[in-house]
């Protein structure tokens, strides 16, 4: 379905951020809401909201994603991240709309030795993960019309690893950065970029959209120091050997995932993820 009028919730978050940057010339008439203005908790004012002004297209962008906060907070992680994508499938299906429903690379259990594809069996092993793929399935359940995006590792404008490895480095010499959890870097931009591409072609159903390529913290940080010119040493360490919060959530060890349903349209390929980053460096 063509994108003629877009409704965007979380418009402050990176992705949020993202989208603006692309859609803003363009002729797409963009509604950007965000907690303040349309709580997706709130079913009857995103009805009311979402019948009014008869969007075609609605991209949920919001989400409880402070991984480690969900788990001390699963009500509200469960109410923002499940919860809230059934709100606005259900208002989008009312009015015959299509949704795209952003989801993670925490619905899968990181056990894996080979990248993740969209048929791969999910199991969430955290709150966050938890919510998230029940947010999926609410969506997927209401709205005939969706597409369902899982990223990773995600940075843009806001908080994100890059800029907390930054802010680190102007305060610290050495920094400690595990070197066996395994996934790839996005760049919202990129994300954005494909959210674009998929849209128009109507082809609904479960995505990966990731950088292509692979890391791990240890490396990411490292580029991160290089790309930035930082004199700050990052020291490799196992997970096993790094100090966390007891009530901490369980990071997925290998998370890559494989952009199998996207490469599988055409030649739209997202960016190598060290090209991504540098874009974003830019
Ligand atoms: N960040 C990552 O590394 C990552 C990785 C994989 C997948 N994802 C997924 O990618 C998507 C975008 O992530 P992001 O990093 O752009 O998120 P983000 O920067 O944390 O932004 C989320 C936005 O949602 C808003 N929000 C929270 N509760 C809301 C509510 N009840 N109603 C309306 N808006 C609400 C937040 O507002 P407040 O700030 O005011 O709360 C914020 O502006 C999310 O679905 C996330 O789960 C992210």
């Amino acid at each position: 379905m063509k994108m003629k009028k877009v409704l965007i919730t979380g418009c402050n978050g990176q992705l949020g951020r993202a989208l603006f940057s692309l859609l803003k010339d363009t002729n797409i008439e963009m509604l950007n809401t965000d907690a303040d203005t349309l709580d997706i908790c709130d079913a009857a004012q995103v009805d009311k909201f979402v019948d009014m002004h008869k969007p075609d297209t609605i991209i949920n962008c919001a989400a409880h994603t402070a991984v480690d906060k969900c788990e001390i907070d699963a009500a509200n992680a469960e109410r923002i991240n499940a919860l809230g994508p059934k709100n606005l499938a259900m208002a989008a299906e009312k009015i015959g709309a299509q949704i795209v429903q952003i989801s993670t690379d925490y619905v899968f259990d990181g056990n894996a030795k080979v990248p993740y594809t969209e048929e791969d069996q999910t199991n969430p092993q955290s709150v966050y993960g938890k919510t998230k793929l029940a947010g999926e399935q609410a969506v997927i359940n209401n709205c005939s019309r969706y597409f369902i995006v899982r990223t990773a590792w995600l940075y843009g404008d806001g908080n994100n690893f890059v800029k907390t490895m930054l802010k680190l480095a102007d305060e610290r010499d050495i920094l400690t950065v595990v070197n066996d959890q395994y996934g790839t870097p996005t760049s919202a931009i990129e994300l954005a970029r494909m959210i674009l591409y998929i849209i128009p072609s109507g082809e609904y159903g479960i995505y990966h959209g990731t950088c292509e390529g692979y890391t791990n913290w240890y490396e990411f940080a490292c580029e991160i120091m290089q790309q930035a010119g930082k004199k700050t040493k990052v020291i490799p360490v196992a997970t096993s050997e790094y100090k966390t919060e007891e009530k901490s959530a369980k990071r997925p060890m290998y998370s890559v995932l494989e952009n199998k349903k996207l490469n599988s349209m055409g030649n739209y390929r997202m960016k190598e993820w060290k090209e991504a980053f540098t874009e974003y460096m830019k």
